[in-house]
């Protein structure tokens, strides 16, 4: 048999790689092992939690506050090292982390095969998001097989020279992940912490419901989280009638300026990294999403929820061209109008519901196995 090994680090790798780890695990067809960077921490484990994965190797790489290069170089040599030792035939990647690329480099050293699922998206600015589209770049040039979400990242390969032969469009395994908890949460099999149910159910009965934030990216460090901070702040002093909730990235850039800025304002609500389940329950509830993330671009389609995406530019066009989502960048007045617009014109609320997401059917860990087992 042959033997693939998946590495991982952050929380939306492990959340993209777990249906697709279970898959394999449950065909029996190949050899699998799970190896994880612990580039993130507690993040990291909440989603092994839920999924139930155990790793194998356990890299413990996470340093707090830890710069780009010292985190890469770390990972590199610390992944070089097991890959050395190691009978794996494929590497398996997700995304456009530092993992990614530290674990395709360190692949490419010791002659192992890199397939890189999501692979293919393009901002075509390589400072958004950053590092993120180099990283993703970067790890192209050292894979061995594409698993590329859409018809549009498969362009964005093939407009840069790669074979076709290499590229599969499987849909994003973002969405096979959320339908898998969405229906357990739906089903009663699964869920919400207390404390979520309790702030769900507050925002029903004391306020029209809530506003559901997320911010991480480090091309809005500085200025851009300023920017989104007052811009929430007014929006939230605007409409008393509706509860701002934001679980909080560790990041501690991310952590302190919010705290700062956001905290003691009483229908804001800043809340730990939510678990996964948590999460989707709270985006199902959601009047709004305001967010920076790239999954939960993906996500909210799935949940028919209006998506505000701060950044200037993304590499998941599909949901700007679908209509169910919109780029409001970082200025403050776009934030609060668009919020604004959102919580008070009932047909531009409905205009951004779509019947299929645009990301992915939630069959895109099927349709890898299926490549995968042809390599045995
Ligand atoms: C990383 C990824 C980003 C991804 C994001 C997902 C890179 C360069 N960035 O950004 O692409 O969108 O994860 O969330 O790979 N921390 C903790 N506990 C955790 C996680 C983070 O304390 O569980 C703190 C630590 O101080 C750590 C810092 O956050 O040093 C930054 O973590 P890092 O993974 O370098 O960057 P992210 O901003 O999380
Ligand atoms: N998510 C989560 N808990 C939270 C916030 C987000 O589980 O408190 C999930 C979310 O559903 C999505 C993923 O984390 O699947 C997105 O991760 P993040 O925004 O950190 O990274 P990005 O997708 O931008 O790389």
């Amino acid at each position: 048999m042959i033997n693939c090994t998946f590495v991982f680090g952050t929380r939306p790798e492990a959340i993209k790689l777990a249906p697709l780890i279970i898959k394999l695990r449950e065909a029996k067809v190949v050899n699998v092992e799970v190896c994880v960077t612990g580039q993130h921490r507690e993040m990291l484990t909440q989603v092994l939690d839920v999924f139930e994965i155990t790793p194998d190797v356990d890299l413990k790489l996470m340093s707090h506050n830890q710069s780009l290069p010292d985190f890469l170089g770390k990972s590199i040599s610390a992944l070089h090292n097991y890959l050395k030792d190691s009978n794996a035939d494929y590497v398996i990647v997700q995304g456009d982390t530092s993992t990614v690329l530290s674990a395709s480099i360190a692949a490419f050293y010791n002659k192992r095969k890199v397939l890189h699922v999501e692979a293919g998206l393009r901002t075509t600015n390589i400072y958004s998001p950053f590092p993120e589209e180099m990283n993703r770049r970067l790890t192209s040039q050292l894979t061995y097989h594409h698993f590329v979400p859409t018809g549009i990242s498969k362009q964005n390969l093939l407009k840069e020279g790669y074979a076709e032969e290499t590229i599969m469009i499987t849909g994003n395994t973002a969405i096979d992940s959320l339908l898998f908890v969405k229906n357990k949460l739906n089903e009663g099999v699964l869920h919400p912490a207390s404390d979520v149910y309790d702030i769900v159910r507050e925002s029903q009965a004391q306020y029209n419901g809530y506003i559901l934030i997320t911010g991480h990216r480090r091309e809005n460090f500085g200025e851009g989280f300023l920017n989104i901070c007052e811009a929430i702040e007014l929006s939230a002093r605007k409409h008393p009638d509706y509860l701002y909730i934001y679980p909080v990235h560790l990041n501690p850039n991310v952590h302190s300026i919010v705290s700062e800025k956001l905290g003691g304002i009483s229908n804001i609500r800043l809340m730990k990294p939510q678990s996964y389940v948590d999460f989707i329950y709270l985006m199902q509830h959601a009047h709004v999403i305001l967010t920076d993330s790239g999954g939960v671009q993906e996500e909210a389609p799935s949940l028919q929820k209006p998506i505000l995406v701060m950044r200037e530019s993304t590499e998941r066009p599909e949901g700007i061209t679908a209509g169910c989502s919109k780029l409001v960048g970082v200025n403050v007045q776009q934030i609060v109008s668009e919020i604004g617009r959102l919580l008070s014109d009932a047909d531009y609320y409905g205009s951004f519901a779509v019947a299929k997401n645009p990301y992915g059917d939630g069959n895109a860990s099927g349709r890898i196995l299926n490549f995968i087992e042809q390599l045995t």
